[in-house]
């Protein structure tokens, strides 16, 4: 059984890292070996989406994710331009070996465009966190989601919310895998790992006393008045507390222009997931624009506050500690006088997060093999040894 597992961005590496640790704890007490039919051989394939040493190697390293066995090298430029050299490249991949299983995660560019990819050419679709919407058209990664879903043939989902909207746009419930939330079996098992990053005694941060924020959205950053009204008003409403602001890529490139400076406004490069962790968990509260964070903060018990309209994760503000403020400038201090004032929500911690879900899915595609929903339809030949 070849399944290949696609990671191309930040967000999917947290995700796919206890998958593959998953498959490796199988395949040793499954005892099979190597090229028998239920041997789970797997290919990773980085699809190269994101290429800085801080927004990919890094994660490698700290996650001890094995060094890719191919890099697509997709690079920058527009969606489509993305889309089309991820296509182009996987497709070529599939041509000189064909996969059984095409395992994407998340809604990333390359999560769209390698799912299309395979299934065109007749390799099943898993879909890791699949079922999550929106209903926001604006955002890249709901068309995404929804393109990866209409296509996928196996769902593993992190909420009853994804199971829900998956049967309501028709999936059978065979295909639905409520297994938990692979991001968090990552944090989960990183804890006791955290580093301190530099900057806390570099600017003297002491527990509880400062926030995060990141900011990466086209609706929030792309636009410079924007952006430079919603970091104005975040400064002033965080009052004397620190903000330490790690920059994400695409939105350095608009504030390098626009010269925003403040003395407890901290910049620094995207930081390592260790080093990004510890600083949430000991922060007062996060201030973002990202998905992903909403869950970690939620586990963590650490309030967010989050720059956006809607969220494909509603479970992280019915039950945790999330709650949507909205990418109005105006609506930021209000938003912080509150958590000031101590009357943020406690939280508590959605269904199977509990850092066994990378486990379930190996678990419930080992049941598939058996089962004969998943048929391995390319033997193994070791091409040398045919010669
Ligand atoms: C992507 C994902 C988003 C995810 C985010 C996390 C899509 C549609 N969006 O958005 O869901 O939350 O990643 O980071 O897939 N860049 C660099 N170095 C890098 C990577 C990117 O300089 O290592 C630059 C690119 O050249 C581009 C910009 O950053 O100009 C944005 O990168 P891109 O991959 O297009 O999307 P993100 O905004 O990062």
């Amino acid at each position: 059984m070849l399944i290949d597992i696609i990671a191309g961005a930040r967000p999917n590496f947290m995700k796919i890292a206890p998958i593959i640790k998953a498959i490796e704890k199988a395949n040793k007490e499954s005892g099979e070996a190597k090229g028998s039919e239920h041997f789970l051989e797997y290919r990773l394939i980085h699809t190269g989406q994101h290429y800085d040493r801080n927004m990919s190697g890094a994660f490698f390293e700290q996650l001890g994710i094995p060094e890719p066995h191919m890099n697509l090298e997709s690079g920058s430029g527009t969606q489509a331009e993305q889309t089309g050299r991820i296509m182009t490249r996987y497709e070529e991949v599939l041509m000189d070996r064909k996969s059984d299983l095409c395992m994407v995660v998340g809604d990333v560019t390359s999560t769209m465009a390698c799912s299309i990819t395979a299934k065109k050419m007749g390799v099943k679709i898993a879909h890791v966190e699949g079922g999550i919407r929106s209903r926001d058209w604006t955002m890249p990664e709901e068309i995404n989601r929804v393109a990866t879903d209409s296509i996928t043939d196996f769902f593993f989902t992190t909420s009853e919310v994804a199971n829900k909207n998956l049967r309501n746009e028709g999936v059978s419930d065979e295909q639905i895998f409520f297994v938990g939330n692979t991001m968090i079996d990552t944090l989960l098992g990183n804890l006791e790992r955290l580093e301190k990053p530099g900057v806390v005694d570099e600017q003297n941060l002491s527990e509880g006393s400062y926030f995060v924020m990141t900011l990466h959205r086209p609706a929030n950053v792309d636009e410079e008045r924007k952006l430079k009204d919603l970091v104005e008003n975040i400064v002033e409403g965080a009052e004397d507390e620190k903000i330490i602001f790690p920059v994400h890529p695409r939105t350095r490139k608009i504030l390098d222009g626009l010269g925003i400076s403040h003395p407890n406004l901290i910049y620094t490069d995207p930081l390592g997931y260790l080093q990004f962790i510890w600083l949430v968990k000991y922060s007062r509260a996060v201030i973002t624009d990202s998905g992903g964070i909403t869950e970690e903060t939620t586990v963590m018990g650490i309030p967010c506050l989050t720059l956006r309209d809607n969220t494909e994760r509603p479970e992280t503000i019915t039950q945790g500690t999330n709650e949507l403020i909205g990418t109005n400038p105006d609506s930021v201090k209000p938003a912080l006088q509150k958590l000031m004032s101590g009357s943020w929500k406690s939280g508590s911690i959605p269904e199977k997060w509990d850092g066994k879900a990378a486990e379930r899915i190996v678990g419930h595609i080992q049941a598939l093999m058996q089962n004969g929903s998943l048929k391995p339809h390319q033997p193994f030949v070791d091409e040398e040894l045919m010669m």
